[in-house]
């Protein structure tokens, strides 16, 4: 049985299916409940509920993520709890270059590595460039104004479900270690990346791209959060970005037949 936390996320969810579909039986971690009989409600915050969801699990890929500084103390819950139990694999999704990143989450990402090879468990650590999902997110964030605003560095993303099935791929292979970064097939600056959403999605409007200062801005600026290339992923993002134009087109129009009564 195989425990996935940060199930229903934008990893966890095509890692979820992909294991699914290679025949592994399944459990996946979440703090909502859910009318599926796969679903375990567990909060790795406090601890409740892990150790039932842990009855019976032989492998863990641990992907939740609360996106601040306290990923790692629910790394030590999930890792508390582990002790218990027989887990033969656990599988930890990272970020690429979280060992030299200024970026408070990157650097708690890194203690979350720490304590788990130390933690005796057998491991697996994969390390992934940032997602099309979440370079997309500064798009939309921006989609009522008149001009894009981008930070002045690149980008390596990559596509989650290439993501999701080199998990897959990892759990099969048993524990690793800390195995190859994991990113897109191309390096972009934030502006290339924003004249691409804005050309798929018909937007005629400038970007502008501003330096970010300090440190944070350093590690972004000698890019230590990129891959080497090739990254194994294969999707660029402009694929990402057309398809993100079709499925709104799409959507759009649903809701103008809708709205005239014709569906
Ligand atoms: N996003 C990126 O660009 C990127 C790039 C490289 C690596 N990563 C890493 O990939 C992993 C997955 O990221 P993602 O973008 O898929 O995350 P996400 O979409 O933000 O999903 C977060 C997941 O964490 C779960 N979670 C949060 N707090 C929890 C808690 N206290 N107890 C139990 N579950 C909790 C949520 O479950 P419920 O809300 O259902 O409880 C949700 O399923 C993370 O480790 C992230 O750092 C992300």
């Amino acid at each position: 049985m195989i425990l996935v936390t940060g199930a229903t996320g934008a990893l966890g969810r095509p890692t979820v299916s992909l294991l699914t579909a290679a025949g592994h039986d399944v459990r996946a971690l979440s703090r909502q409940p859910a009318p599926d009989p796969a679903r375990v409600v567990a909060d790795l915050s406090t601890g409740a509920g892990l150790a039932a969801a842990l009855t019976g699990v032989t492998t863990v890929v641990h992907l939740a993520t609360g996106a601040n500084t306290h990923d790692s103390q629910q790394t030590r819950q999930l890792l508390r709890a582990i002790a218990g139990h027989p887990i033969e694999h656990l599988v930890f999704m990272s970020i690429v270059g979280v060992d030299k990143h200024s970026l408070g989450f990157y650097r708690d990402k890194h203690l979350s590595e720490q304590f788990i090879a130390a933690s005796g468990a057998p491991y697996t650590i994969l390390r992934a460039t940032q997602f099309h999902s979440f370079v997309a997110r500064l798009f939309t964030a921006q989609r009522r104004l008149p001009i894009t605003v981008v930070p002045s560095f690149r980008m390596q993303p990559v596509a989650v479900d290439e993501v999701a099935a080199r998990l897959v791929e990892l759990v099969d292979a048993g524990p690793s270690g800390r195995v190859d970064d994991f990113g897109g097939p191309g390096q972009l600056s934030f502006r290339q990346l924003a004249q691409q959403w804005n050309a798929a999605h018909s937007l005629r409007k400038p970007v502008w791209s501003l330096p970010i200062l300090g440190a944070v801005g350093r590690s972004f600026a000698h890019g230590v959060h990129l891959a080497s290339l090739p990254g194994g992923g294969n999707i660029p993002f402009s694929a990402y970005a057309e398809a993100h134009a079709r499925a709104a087109g799409a959507a759009g129009a649903a809701g103008s037949l809708r709205g005239s009564g014709t569906s």
